[in-house]
């Protein structure tokens, strides 16, 4: 997907106030920009036409993510999960949007001067735009090994979206473009699947659902933990974290990604090998079909996860 350029009018929330995108910018020497130590995060947010209102995903648990990984960089994010949720409901409301949106907090080192050392200059922004489908492909995705490898817990912890190390993800995204795919995989250095450059996988075998554990550096992504939550409720399906073989893609039932941007994802072809049947499999339907539903408020079991942008809005003037 190419994004178009977003609106320069579109409202944003940065250092302390509600501005627009055209005057949100930072310091050229802004130590986020030399050194990568940001951490950012990525939420969905669905309109649904029926109910006239904007639905955020899983809100609160992103925002909890994000400043429990913002630790590792030890940056301070002065507010908390709620009230950045509310904060984000109330950016949603100012852009009157109606359509779907993507959000994007993001939070750095701030200090502007040359110099790898940290001080204490913390700044975070939130940005809030429409966003469409990530990938456009109906049929599912040609996906394939790429030969860099995923970087390590004790190099740069992935389990953070830290900006410095998309860096990865960028170089593994090219190279699987470059060579005829649509999104790539990553190995660790020990030769196990590890995730996508901004997604998680997941293999169907044998009837089972499995996925690479936390320990094989990869993102905990809320999807993934969605994704696993509706198999075991709703398909009654054993879900099993361990490690992948590089070869058990090619000989797997079915693949997919997972994640905020990319939703769930089938992918019908791995290395220039056709995945299963080389069509989109049952489960992975199954799945993609469930969690639109869940995520469009049609489910109530699954209500908890949806933080109503525009109802919320009216509970708390009449509250
Ligand atoms: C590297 C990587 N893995 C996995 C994911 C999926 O995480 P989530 O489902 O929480 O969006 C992302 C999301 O952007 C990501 O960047």
């Amino acid at each position: 997907m190419r994004p178009e350029s977003p609106n320069p009018n579109t409202i944003v929330w940065f250092q302390d106030r509600f501005v627009r995108l055209a005057e949100a910018n930072v310091n050229i020497l802004t130590h986020g920009l030399h050194y990568g130590t940001g951490v950012f995060e990525g939420i969905r947010g669905y309109y649904e036409p029926q109910q006239q209102d904007l639905f955020l995903v899983r809100a609160l648990e992103h925002y909890e993510r994000w400043k429990k990984n913002c630790g590792i960089l030890r940056i301070n994010v002065p507010i908390s999960a709620v009230n950045l949720v509310d904060l984000t409901a109330e950016l949603c409301r100012r852009n009157n949007f109606r359509s779907n949106v993507y959000v994007r907090p993001i939070a750095y080192k701030s200090s502007a001067r040359i110099g790898v050392h940290t001080d204490e200059n913390d700044a975070y922004a939130l940005i809030a735009l429409p966003f469409g489908q990530y990938f456009e492909k109906k049929k599912g995705l040609k996906a394939g090994v790429v030969s860099w490898r995923r970087v390590e817990d004790n190099a740069i912890p992935c389990r953070a979206k830290i900006c410095g190390a998309y860096v990865n993800s960028v170089l593994a995204g090219d190279e699987a473009r470059r060579n005829g795919h649509d999104e790539a995989i990553f190995l660790t250095e020990s030769g196990h699947v590890s995730e996508g450059a901004t997604c998680n996988v997941f293999m169907v075998r044998n009837g089972k659902l499995i996925t690479p554990p936390a320990t094989d550096n990869i993102l905990e992504g809320l999807t993934r933990a969605s994704v696993m939550e509706l198999a075991r409720r709703e398909l009654n399906l054993e879900v099993i974290e361990r490690s992948i073989d590089r070869s058990e893609l090619y000989v797997c039932d079915e693949l997919f990604f997972t994640g905020t941007a990319v939703e769930i994802a089938p992918i019908v072809q791995v290395d220039h090998r056709p995945v299963g049947s080389g069509e989109i499999g049952s489960v992975t339907e199954s799945l993609r079909s469930l969690y639109f539903e869940a995520t469009r408020a049609h489910m109530p079991g699954y209500r908890n996860w949806l933080w109503p942008v525009y109802s919320s809005a009216v509970v708390e003037r009449t509250a």
